[in-house]
């Protein structure tokens, strides 16, 4: 499929206000992207677990006009936020080929995020993901043919995309893949895609409770991060080793083998942060505390059994990951020993969730 698959005909219908909303999830990666090409193109596939309780709302209000350029206002929490436009913006310019009503309206956009601004959590995917969804509802009113439930969310996924990359692993649920790979049906750079394959039941509402380490600001954006990776001296062998261990999840999801699960798992977190510790200019996102989560995680299952393991993304704060079964059990762990590593003892309980919704 090529990218001018998304961009439409014309629209017949007139429409000249109106509103829609969606909230979106989080979702937090397996194999993870880290390297992009192209426009927002990745330069490996990745696989996440869409997330539940961390999500963002939006209401997106337009009203017809007739003047040039784009025109929107951005509210955080019912306040207006300056400091989101130009993302915004420029996600319009990028976009406008594949929206070409974007300039006939005036847009407010309303958004509030399920989890503390300052939490550190990246507000992107979800935020970017419920935008690109309230848009495609606004296309879908638009056009006087019917649009059918795949293209609508294969759109809006390409749009999240443009937006921030992992964003388009935000539209469906429970596990999504992203970039084309040899072994999956389907799966492309443009857009994510559910996972096709057999996955065990072990996997199901599988638990993430993420440890709110380090809540300020990161040093390093992703976009940075992305960057580093051209001309990094390890960047070819991490591709592979990326494309690699999606190969080797396959299996696993089918059968349902949680050691072999957590050893992936935990080797693409280490990896990733890898890349960031080994780019010029090298920088380290991991805290002393998120060492010290990790560590603890580790003599935690070694003493108790439990499949507890950890992922990280492009920041300090630590995802724990285990199954349902074992939600007491780790829950008790995380409270007696692990709450005392993050700012004010904070951190979020969620779990896999089924993608956005129309609200
Ligand atoms: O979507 P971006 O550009 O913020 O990049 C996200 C990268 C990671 O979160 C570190 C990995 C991933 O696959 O989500």
């Amino acid at each position: 499929m090529m990218e001018t698959h998304f961009i439409p005909n014309s629209y017949s219908n007139n429409l000249e206000n109106g509103q829609y909303s969606w909230q979106a999830p989080s979702n937090i990666a397996l194999v993870k992207y880290w390297g992009k090409y192209g426009e927002q193109l990745p330069k490996n596939a990745s696989v996440s677990f869409t997330l539940s309780n961390c999500n963002t709302k939006t209401t997106l209000s337009f009203e017809a006009r007739t003047l040039e350029g784009f025109d929107f206002e951005v509210y955080l929490d019912g306040k207006r936020e300056i400091g989101f436009e130009p993302k915004i913006l420029k996600f319009f310019e990028r976009v406008e080929v594949y929206l070409p009503f974007l300039k006939d309206y005036k847009f407010k956009i309303e958004t509030s995020n399920s989890f503390p601004h300052s939490s550190g959590i990246a507000s992107s995917a979800s935020g970017m993901s419920a935008l690109a969804l309230c848009l495609m509802s606004i296309e879908r009113s638009l056009r006087e043919s019917e649009m059918t439930d795949e293209y609508f969310s294969q759109k809006a996924s390409f749009l999240a995309r443009l937006g921030s990359g992992s964003a388009c692993r935000s539209i469906e649920g429970d596990l999504i893949v992203w970039g084309e790979h040899s072994a999956i049906d389907k799966s492309s750079n443009l857009f994510g895609t559910k996972y096709p394959l057999v996955v065990h039941e072990n996997f199901k509402n599988y638990q993430d409770t993420i440890l709110l380490v380090d809540k300020g600001e990161k040093q390093v954006s992703s976009t940075v991060g992305h960057d580093l990776m051209h001309n990094h001296p390890f960047a070819e062998e991490r591709f592979r080793q990326a494309e690699e261990n999606l190969s080797k999840l396959i299996p696993i999801f089918e059968s349902g083998d949680l050691s072999a699960f957590i050893e992936i798992v935990e080797s693409e977190a280490l990896s990733l942060h890898a890349m960031m510790l080994t780019s010029l200019p090298y920088f380290v996102l991991m805290k002393p505390n998120t060492l010290e989560i990790i560590n603890r995680i580790w003599a935690f299952r070694l003493k108790s059994g439990s499949k507890i393991c950890f992922t990280l993304d492009a920041g300090a704060n630590v995802h724990v990951l285990f199954p349902e079964g074992e939600k007491k059990l780790v829950s008790e762990f995380i409270t007696q020993e692990l709450a005392q590593f993050c700012k004010n003892g904070e951190f979020i309980e969620d779990q896999v969730g089924f993608g956005a919704k129309k609200i």
